[in-house]
């Protein structure tokens, strides 16, 4: 009797395992087809595929976690589901603090918040007109330069009410001179110098994105906005960031996006109690373009930022993320903006 119980079990356990593994068979299939997934080898095929796999699980894990209330974002697989973290890591990153003097101590002021200011208690510049839709930056380091686009085109709006899309292909190629390395990264404010020294930014549609380093093809005649500087937020202070967001417009902010959880996050407010907040820590350049709260059973106050990987990433393209919670993922370490 036990000897027949013990072999059902055993039967019953290699059958559904043969069934997982052919569904996750026509998921890998699907995988490829949606993302236009190609190979040189099979032996190449398979490595990616078992990295799939692995993600996919980390992924399910996580989930069945969210939704037993035990995180409050959740992740989904997307097109960098066939990389391993460290891969991601290499290509998809690009804010470097340490590589860069900052060329710009000059041009740059501390924004003195205004005080006794009634703030609402949500802001959302897209709705204002003030933000591009999502861009991506490819297998290229260059954040830095869509953070930094991000930013001057809401300014270039809150003064002309002109939307215009501005070129991040200009940064990589033309601000080396500024402390940027393309490709290689780079700082918004480094940026920001270069544009003013510039005399200006080409627009997106004159001078388009090709995530590779090239050379400076800068037209003057196709300039799309300029700035004369920037204003830095209060290292660390997220009451500052906060009053910065609902009074300015959408600020370029430099986060800790070096965990697996911000590879694959799907919705909801990212909460990575791994992330840390030190300068050294930093490595992605996004925007914020608002916050609020979500009024849940456990109100929690969240930043809503721009990323630069497509829509595809995050929920269409963006994330939140926890607002006056120690400053999470150096949020506020690092934010500024151009002035115009
Ligand atoms: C899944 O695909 C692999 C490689 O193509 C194959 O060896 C395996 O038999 C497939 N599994 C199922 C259950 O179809
Ligand atoms: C943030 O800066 C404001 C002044 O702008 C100051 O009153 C406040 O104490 C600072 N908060 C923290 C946490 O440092």
């Amino acid at each position: 009797m036990k000897i027949i119980f013990a072999f059902c079990l055993l039967f019953v356990g290699a059958y559904c395992a043969a069934i997982f593994d052919g569904q996750l068979n026509d998921s890998w299939t699907l995988f490829k087809r949606v993302h236009k997934k190609e190979y040189a080898t099979i032996e190449e095929e398979t490595a990616r595929q078992t990295i799939w796999e692995t993600n996919v699980a980390k992924i399910r894990k996580h989930n069945l976690e969210y939704d037993l209330g035990l995180h409050t974002y959740y992740m989904k697989i997307n097109h960098f589901g066939d990389l391993t973290h460290e891969e991601f890591k290499k290509s998809m990153n690009g804010f470097k603090v340490n590589a860069n003097v900052d060329s710009s101590k000059n041009d740059r002021h501390i924004f003195l918040a205004p005080s006794n200011v009634a703030i609402p208690d949500t802001i959302d510049w897209r709705k204002e007109g003030y933000v591009t839709p999502v861009k991506d930056q490819g297998q290229c380091g260059s954040c830095w330069a869509f953070s930094a686009t991000g930013s001057l085109e809401g300014q270039h709006f809150a003064s002309t009410k002109q939307l215009v899309s501005l070129s991040e292909q200009q940064l990589v190629d033309c601000s080396t001179k500024f402390g940027n390395q393309g490709c290689g990264g780079g700082l918004m404010n480094n940026a920001f110098e270069y544009i003013k020294q510039n005399n200006g930014i080409d627009t997106e549609k004159s001078y388009p994105y090709t995530a590779s380093d090239g050379k400076c093809r800068f037209k003057p005649e196709s300039v799309g906005a300029t700035d004369v500087g920037y204003i830095y937020i209060k290292e660390q202070n997220e009451t500052d960031l906060t009053l910065a967001l609902a009074t300015i417009g959408p600020i370029a902010v430099a986060i800790d996006a070096s965990h697996d959880s911000f590879q694959f996050y799907g919705g909801g407010i990212y909460n990575e109690p791994a992330c840390s907040s030190s300068p050294d820590a930093l490595d992605h350049g996004v925007l914020a373009v608002g916050y609020g709260n979500d009024g849940g059973k456990h109100p929690t106050d969240y930043y809503i930022v721009k990323n630069s990987w497509s829509e595809g990433w995050g929920d269409a393209g963006y994330l939140k993320m926890m607002r006056n919670y120690q400053n999470q993922c150096g949020i506020a370490t690092m934010a500024s903006y151009p002035l115009v």
